[in-house]
């Protein structure tokens, strides 16, 4: 009697599969692992054609309620590889997908038409590792699985100028909608990590990105050309910009004529030495609108929010609302710049002046700032109504003299310690945060599961 008890707890024990909860915008009726596929998890072998077999496999049933590939414990070496519609890739905690260092592993896409070129090369593109387009439902997701670019290759190669062509990022999903990437590690990306372009309905929650803070151009997460975002609980420490903001370059951009609108990040820290927390450009062509930032954490960062423009730029950067941000150890808190002159080529136009207007920072508490702010417009394009209140900047040991330095700007200041530059005389205003919420912010996830032996 006890014995055979015992025996079945001991069978029920073994075949009783583990099951895994996690949020998302839907949920899946099928279900299939990397293995069924023929995927192999020893770090060596390349499993390119196993992704590409699962997905083509797993994109029949999109009709069908959709499916979800579990990446299980494992080292998964892969090229790049395409996403499907009313598709979830979930990866395991114990998973990690390593990015192939052979370049015959990442083939070439055109360059994006609101770009006009390769941002580092004029040639073509390095596809994504993770590349989307054209979809409706798309998550990538885990519950803290791991995806490393393993970069070095990339950025050694690019600092030699030995490549041709534009480094792939880690994750691109472009002309698609309802997108979720969340519960994610990412690591040692080639350029730039997370870069939605052309899209909508877009919800990042709970990445930690993490590349060495002298890597070049590893941007954490790039909205670009993108409506209805919403960023949150995730953590940057890279080489370049945590989060850049962004919406075409120059000519391409303004031809192209898609904005980054309606915007929401919260709770959002970074470590960037070199350079901002949120960046608004320096890509702007296209136009940047109602972005709302609060709760960010700064720590050792070059700046907190900046704004990135030049003459040939067009475009306009207009509504932007921050509030609540807690920042140490910082060059500058405030930094616009008028002069961000990397053109894609000598074709821009001289007479397109971007439109900097209505930026509304307030709440924010910094210590160990070298710089307060530096503040530069364009001359005869003044950036205007800025407003900033409530801001308590305490200085490094050896602070610079002209703590506010401020050039063809217009706007107002109330409760600013250091008292600001004169070109932002003080008034009673308490600077404007919506009180509206957004459509993507009420956007409820479903608790969905995967199931398996791990
Ligand atoms: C792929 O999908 C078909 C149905 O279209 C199915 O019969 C087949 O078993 C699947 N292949 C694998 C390896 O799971
Ligand atoms: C992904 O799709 C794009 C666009 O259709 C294509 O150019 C690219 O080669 C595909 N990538 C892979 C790895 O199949
Ligand atoms: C993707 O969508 C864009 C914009 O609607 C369109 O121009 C392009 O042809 C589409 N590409 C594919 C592969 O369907
Ligand atoms: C996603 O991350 C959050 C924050 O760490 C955590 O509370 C949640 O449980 C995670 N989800 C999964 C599926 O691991
Ligand atoms: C996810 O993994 C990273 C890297 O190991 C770690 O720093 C982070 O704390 C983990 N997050 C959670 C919620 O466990
Ligand atoms: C880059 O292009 C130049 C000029 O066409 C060529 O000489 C060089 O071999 C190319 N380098 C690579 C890595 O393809
Ligand atoms: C401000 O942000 C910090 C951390 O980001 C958070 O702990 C605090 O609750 C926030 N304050 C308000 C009033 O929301
Ligand atoms: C203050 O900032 C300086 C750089 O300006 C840095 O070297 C120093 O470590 C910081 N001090 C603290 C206490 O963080
Ligand atoms: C103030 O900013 C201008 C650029 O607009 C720069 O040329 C100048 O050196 C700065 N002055 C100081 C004292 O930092």
């Amino acid at each position: 009697m006890l014995i055979s008890a015992i025996l079945l707890l001991g069978l029920l024990s073994s075949s009783v599969a583990t099951v895994i909860e996690f949020p998302a915008l839907n949920c899946r009726k099928h279900s299939a692992v990397l293995t069924d596929f023929g995927g192999v998890g020893d770090g060596k072998t390349s499993n390119t054609e196993a992704f590409k077999a699962a997905i083509a496999n797993l994109s029949q049933l999109a009709a069908d309620g959709g499916a979800q590939l579990v990446v299980p414990p494992g080292k998964w070496l892969t090229g790049s590889f395409n996403l499907t519609s009313h598709f979830t890739l979930f990866i395991h905690k114990d998973a990690i997908i390593l990015g192939a260092q052979d370049e015959t592993e990442w083939p070439l896409v055109p360059v994006l038409p609101s770009y006009g070129r390769g941002r580092d090369a004029p040639g073509g593109r390095f596809s994504s590792l993770i590349f989307g387009t054209n979809l409706t439902d798309v998550i990538i997701t885990g519950n803290n699985g791991t995806i490393d670019g393993q970069g070095a290759y990339w950025w050694k190669k690019f600092k030699g100028g030995e490549l041709n062509e534009t480094r792939p990022y880690l994750i691109e999903i472009m002309y698609s909608n309802q997108v979720q990437i969340s519960n994610l590690t990412l690591i040692n990306s080639p350029s730039w990590n997370v870069h939605p372009i052309y899209s909508s309905d877009i919800i990042i929650q709970y990445l930690t990105i993490i590349a060495p803070v002298d890597s070049p151009n590893t941007d954490g997460i790039d909205p670009d050309s993108c409506t209805n975002t919403r960023i949150e609980d995730s953590f940057v420490v890279s080489g370049d910009d945590c989060i850049a903001v962004k919406s075409g370059w120059d000519q391409y951009g303004i031809q192209f004529n898609m904005p980054t609108k309606h915007l929401v990040i919260k709770r959002f820290t970074c470590i960037s030495p070199d350079s901002a927390t949120i960046a608004l450009g320096s890509e702007m062509s296209g136009g940047i609108e109602d972005v709302r930032a609060e709760n960010i954490i700064a720590i050792n960062t070059q700046s907190s929010v900046r704004i990135k423009t030049a003459v040939g730029r067009g475009g306009y950067v207009k509504d932007i609302y921050v509030r609540n941000m807690t920042l140490s150890t910082m060059k500058y808190v405030f930094w616009m710049t008028g002069s961000y002159t990397q053109h894609p080529d000598p074709g821009f136009d001289p007479k397109a002046l971007p439109i900097i207007k209505g930026i509304n920072y307030k709440d924010i508490v910094a210590t160990n700032v070298t710089y307060s702010a530096r503040l530069d417009g364009i001359k005869n394009d003044p950036f205007t109504d800025i407003c900033i209140s409530n801001v308590d900047i305490k200085l490094t040991e050896k602070p610079k003299k002209l703590q506010w330095n401020c050039t063809d700007i217009q706007g107002v200041t109330n409760r600013v310690t250091p008292a600001a530059c004169s070109l932002l005389p003080e008034k009673e205003i308490d600077c404007t945060f919506p009180e509206d919420r957004l459509p993507i912010e009420d956007v409820e996830l479903k608790t969905c599961s995967i199931s398996g032996n791990f």
